[in-house]
């Protein structure tokens, strides 16, 4: 891992934090009014708050680390002979946003030679800002924060997400939520697969898994997750990617009951 001292990491941290505040401020701004919307697929949505956001998160990282890449979900990555690559989700939980239901986040993680180095995950509708960089410890505004304590699967309290094509990765997850649902106390589904991971990471939930999930869903909330103590890897237990497509996370205690439902 490169070197970074602390002045940068302190100015890419507080960029971090700036842009998801000014892009959670605009989304407030425009959330319940009347959007432009595209489909990208039958529920598949971008809108113009999206778009809007991501202008907004990308021009002020640039403004600032004009050398770094920047990988997005809305536009082509911006390529540079860097080894810095910004992660953004400009809003995670676009349905949600279009319906008015409050469970959306802008998520902003930042890569360091291949390795996740810092993130940010903010609820704008909450104002809840979760945060951790690599060795510090994760945060929920200025409290540190740490995975449940919970011991079983039977005791736990799951989440997890559905793609939104109708694919065999649908249909799969469906007999897995139905697994899952009778060895636990609830599995919740509530769209945003931010801030489902940093629900995990402050010990809402204990264990959480889905399919198909782009690296700008997962990367800011798997380095707040973490920190926070949690554990993360692939439904075999093999080592996590955020570029795998498959995301297991747990509170430690869990993970083997979790896996074991995995795989059967
Ligand atoms: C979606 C959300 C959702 C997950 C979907 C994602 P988007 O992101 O994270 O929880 O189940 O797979 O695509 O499209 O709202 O940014
Ligand atoms: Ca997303
Ligand atoms: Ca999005």
């Amino acid at each position: 891992m490169q070197f970074i001292d602390e002045i940068l990491e302190k100015k890419m941290f507080g960029t971090a934090i700036l842009a998801a505040q000014a892009a959670g401020n605009l989304l407030i701004e425009k959330l319940n009014t009347t959007l432009s919307i595209d489909f990208k697929g039958r529920a598949n949505m971008v809108t113009e708050a999206d778009l809007a956001s991501e202008n907004l998160i990308v021009e002020m990282i640039q403004r600032e680390f004009p050398d770094h890449q920047i990988l997005t979900e809305e536009r082509p990555q911006i390529e540079n002979a860097s080894d810095f690559k910004w992660i953004i989700d400009p809003l995670d939980g676009t349905t949600n946003f279009v319906h008015g239901f409050p469970m959306f986040a802008v998520s902003i993680g930042l890569e360091v030679a291949d390795q996740m180095y810092l993130g940010v995950v903010l609820h704008p509708t909450t104002n809840e800002l979760f945060s951790a960089i690599r060795g510090k410890g994760a945060f929920l505004n200025k409290q540190s924060i740490s995975v449940s304590s919970v011991e079983t699967l039977s005791l736990s309290l799951l989440a997890t997400g559905f793609p939104y094509e109708l694919d065999a990765n649908f249909f799969h997850n469906m007999e897995l939520f139905k697994r899952f649902y009778s060895k636990c106390q609830g599995v919740r589904r509530p769209g945003s697969a931010a801030l489902d991971l940093c629900y995990l990471a402050c010990g809402r939930y204990d264990g959480f898994w889905e399919f198909g999930l782009n690296p700008w869903d997962i990367a800011a909330a798997s380095v707040i997750i973490t920190e926070a103590g949690g554990q993360l890897s692939d439904f075999h237990g093999k080592d996590f990617s955020i570029y795998k497509r498959e995301i297991l996370a747990t509170n430690r205690k869990i993970t083997d009951e979790m896996l074991n439902i995995l795989k059967n």
